[in-house]
């Protein structure tokens, strides 16, 4: 097999995986393939809320230190997720009962930390992780809930004194095509963007169904490029039924090269990162019952057609 990073069209360009450290550790397989096909490496969970901050000032960075010192050893860029999610919280936060001023100071706590032990050493992060509902309209969270709108700017504004050069991001799913939650990010963005809030950049997770790639996929980015923001697809996986016929195997594959495409036609959209190394270990499977195949390398680390239309893609 070849190397994705190795190819022409990644010099410049981040072609990311998401990984476990403790597999990284542990399974040759799982290691080899991580360093040898990406430049860029995004940590599956050891970065969320509920591994870093389990309780309050009680801070837990072995893993994440492990996925960026790992990415540091093999030149690599650290892809950070996420910040202010609602999923993946502990439960002294997600049902706290916290004043806003409370869970202001919180907030502003756990960016600081986070963005600090780590300041100058990441590419990006996702401040703010699926806002949305899909109709557009925010998601109901403890955050929306205690704070309204402004828990957003107030959390890139943390991120920018917390890790002043890293790119920050706002990241969601569905939001790939031009759809009524890709309209509510939109126009999130713009205002943020009108009140200099520092927003750097837009996260399309990119969690799709084979053959169903949206049709306006390149134009959606096109247009947060437009704001002057960076696009990144950063969760991508095409998930099929399961056992896979190797007709959606085959259309999976022309889907990656959609999405490849989609990306690599905007000059702004600077990476696609994957969400798993292997079928083997892949969230899709534990999500989405009766459906997975959903990453271009199988559960025995060969390559899919998907793998060789992002190779012939770079
Ligand atoms: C998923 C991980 O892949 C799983 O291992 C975990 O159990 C749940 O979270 N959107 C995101 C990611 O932003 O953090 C999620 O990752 C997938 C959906």
């Amino acid at each position: 097999d070849g190397s994705l990073r190795d190819l022409p069209g990644a010099q410049g360009f981040r072609i990311g995986t998401a990984v476990d450290p403790n597999r990284l550790n542990n399974e040759a397989d799982y290691r080899n393939t991580t360093i040898e096909q990406f430049n860029s490496i995004t940590a599956e969970n050891v970065m969320k809320w509920e591994t870093i901050q389990p309780s309050r000032g009680q801070f837990n960075w072995s893993g994440a230190d492990q996925v960026v010192n790992f990415a540091q050893a093999n030149d690599q860029i650290v892809y950070g997720h996420t910040m202010i999610w609602h999923s993946q919280l502990p439960s002294w936060v997600r049902d706290g009962g916290m004043s806003a001023t409370q869970l202001r100071t919180v907030m502003q706590e756990h960016i600081a930390a986070l963005g600090g032990r780590y300041r100058g050493e990441i590419y990006a992060w996702d401040v703010v992780n699926e806002a949305f509902n899909e109709d557009g309209t925010f998601r109901d969270s403890v955050f929306y809930r205690t704070l309204g709108e402004s828990y957003i700017a107030d959390a890139l504004r943390w991120a920018d004194q917390a890790d002043p050069n890293a790119r920050l991001y706002i990241n969601d799913y569905n939001v790939e095509g031009i759809n009524a939650k890709s309209d509510g990010l939109y126009n999130l963005a713009r205002r943020l963007l009108q009140q200099g809030v520092p927003l750097d950049g837009i996260g399309m997770q990119a969690h799709l169904i084979g053959g169903q790639v949206p049709s306006t996929m390149q134009q959606n980015i096109q247009r947060f490029a437009d704001l002057g923001l960076e696009v990144t697809i950063t969760e991508l996986d095409i998930r099929v039924p399961t056992p896979a016929s190797n007709a959606s195997i085959q259309q999976q594959g022309n889907d990656y090269r959609a999405v490849m495409n989609a990306c690599l036609n905007v000059s702004a959209c600077t990476g696609v990162t994957v969400w798993g190394v292997t079928d083997r270990y892949s969230w899709v499977p534990d999500t989405f019952p009766g459906q997975g195949a959903a990453l271009p390398i199988d559960e025995n680390y060969n390559a899919k057609p998907a793998y060789w239309a992002m190779y012939e893609a770079l």
